[in-house]
């Protein structure tokens, strides 16, 4: 079968084109039981090519160089083990962005992309607003407010250190001035803040069994939050009037499943809350300030 390591021999090289090689990697990355072989086969060999969606469409007669096969084999082998498409292609485009991802932080998901949008709206009303991103991976959110609104103050908090390294070298990949700290949740942060926003671990513990293989790359920290996946959020609901200026703003993702349970759990607490479906029409977002008096969620 192969010379060095390679699955083709080397000497049908001449006649091997980027048509042949896409339709290869199509095939073993359906064989591997990949979701969407095409899409992922076409994009690995964009990367490998260097080509756009077009140009690969329009040059599919074009010889490979031995340089792209190697190239082409090693990143097919990777996604054939299930490694997600995101870490052969890093840093990937997310929001207006770019970010290196790695298993020290979850992927950054399109669905926070709209997590991002609405923040923003939100934060038009303040011309110089202080913003708190809890949990920041790898610093996505707080970036991507920063980019949008240079002039304000913006500050990302996760509990883990390999995610807080990750965040910086994003930050200074886009060039873009934000403080990253380690706390746990809001413990030793202390504000006033006028928007917090958070994408937490928020599946349910129970979900660990059905997880897809590329799943088990992310960590398990950025994940689960307990019985019913609101512990991390449940905390920091409780903890935020501490740290929330007068007319200060939560916006938080959530599992489609628990949202409006927390929803209504900050309702009984005296806040207003307010749930936003995603690009799919399931809920997932929720923002809540807090009405009248300081009323905490555990009654104090
Ligand atoms: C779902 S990921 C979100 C990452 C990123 N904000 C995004 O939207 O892509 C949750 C993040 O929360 C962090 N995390 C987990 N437990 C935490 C805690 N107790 N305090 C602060 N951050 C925590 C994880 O390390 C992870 O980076």
């Amino acid at each position: 079968m192969s010379t060095d390591g390679l699955r083709l021999d080397l000497s049908e090289c001449q006649v091997y084109t980027l048509k042949l090689g896409l339709r290869e990697t199509t095939e073993r990355l359906r064989q591997a039981g990949v979701p969407s072989p095409e899409t992922d086969a076409r994009e690995i060999m964009q990367r490998v090519a260097n080509l756009s969606r077009l140009e690969l469409l329009m040059r599919g007669e074009q010889p490979i160089k031995v340089r792209q096969l190697r190239h082409l084999e090693q990143l097919t082998r990777r996604r054939e083990a299930r490694e997600p498409l995101q870490y052969l292609l890093s840093p990937i485009e997310w929001a207006d962005l770019h970010l290196n991802v790695s298993p020290a932080a979850l992927i950054p998901r399109p669905e926070t992309e709209v997590l991002l949008a609405l923040a923003l709206q939100t934060l038009q009303r303040w011309a110089a607003p202080r913003v708190l991103e809890v949990g920041t991976g790898t610093g996505a959110l707080a970036l991507g407010v920063k980019q949008a609104r240079p002039e304000a103050q913006v500050m990302g908090s996760d509990i883990s250190p390999e995610a807080l390294a990750l965040a910086r070298r994003n930050a200074q990949l886009n060039n873009l001035d934000v403080a990253f700290v380690q706390a746990d949740l809001l413990t030793g942060l202390s504000g006033p803040y006028d928007l917090l926003l958070s994408n937490p671990p928020y599946l349910p513990d129970t979900d660990r069994a059905e997880a897809q293989p590329e799943v088990s790359f992310d960590p398990e920290l950025a994940l689960y939050s307990g019985p019913d996946g609101l512990d991390l959020a449940r905390r920091m609901c409780q903890d935020a009037p501490r740290v929330l200026a007068p007319g200060g703003t939560l916006w938080l993702e959530l599992d489609p499943r628990n949202v409006e349970v927390m929803a209504a759990e900050l309702r009984a607490a005296g806040w207003s809350a307010e749930v936003h479906p995603d690009l799919t029409g399931r809920q997932r977002f929720l923002t809540a300030r807090q009405v009248g008096g300081r009323v905490n969620l555990d009654g104090r």
